[in-house]
């Protein structure tokens, strides 16, 4: 049996043999935040002579990559991106997904929003039929916490405030338990339409585009059926 860390370590492999082929000299990658992510900087750090650099979704991430030499940019440097790289908390076959448990979902949707493709790295534990197990992050403006909380609890969700956390925003986040996400972009465009949200760790209206998912047999890929 491996582990769900061995099982991460596999699939960030997996990604950079994904990834690497479809990256040029002058390739500028996304990369996302979390644990699943730092190995796959730690695995792709080794290739840095074969891209151009990287557009980094957290501090976490950049002072991991500038330790291993990789170039980071300045996403207002950089016009185009191919591949945006990062993991999640929960993914369906729709390919949406939650994303936030590390707190970075602001800069991860801006940093995706550029990129043409995004692969999703994550293992099975991750795959659900419906989306809300995991407690939705929502990253707030801090005088807007009680009154976006109130319109939360009038969907049935039960916010709590992430205790001692600021996000890299300067900001909030409410972690939303309760709750079945059915429709997950109907439901992203609701509270992306309350104000005072800075952003929804929904990843529906633009959810990934390939994933690759470890299990005890090996690495599936798979495809979203919008692609
Ligand atoms: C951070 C994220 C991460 O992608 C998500 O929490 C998964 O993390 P991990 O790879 O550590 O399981 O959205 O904001």
């Amino acid at each position: 049996m491996f582990t769900q860390s061995e099982l991460k370590a596999q699939v960030a492999q997996a990604a950079v043999e994904f990834v690497l082929p479809r990256l040029q000299l002058s390739s500028v990658l996304g990369v996302g935040t979390g644990s699943t992510v730092d190995l796959f900087i730690d695995a792709i750090a080794v290739h840095k002579h074969l891209f151009n650099g990287a557009v980094s979704s957290s501090e976490r991430s950049t002072r991991r990559m500038q330790k291993l030499g990789i170039n980071v940019y300045d996403l207002n440097k950089v016009e185009s991106m191919v591949w945006y790289v990062d993991g999640a908390d929960e993914i369906n076959s729709e390919l949406e997904m939650i994303k936030g448990g590390g707190g970075a979902l602001t800069r991860e949707k801006i940093v995706a929003s550029v990129a043409e493709h995004f692969l999703c790295i994550a293992d099975d534990t991750k795959e659900v039929a419906v989306l809300g197990d995991f407690p939705l992050p929502i990253e707030v403006i801090p005088m807007a916490r009680e009154s976006v909380a109130r319109q939360l609890r009038m969907l049935g969700g039960e916010p709590r405030l992430r205790e001692g956390f600021t996000t890299d925003n300067g900001c909030q986040i409410l972690d939303v338990a309760g709750l079945r996400i059915a429709q997950a972009k109907e439901f992203e465009e609701q509270i992306n339409n309350m104000p005072g949200v800075v952003c929804c760790g929904l990843f529906a209206l633009k959810g990934a585009t390939t994933a690759l998912i470890a299990s005890q047999t090996g690495i599936v890929q798979r495809e979203s059926p919008a692609a």
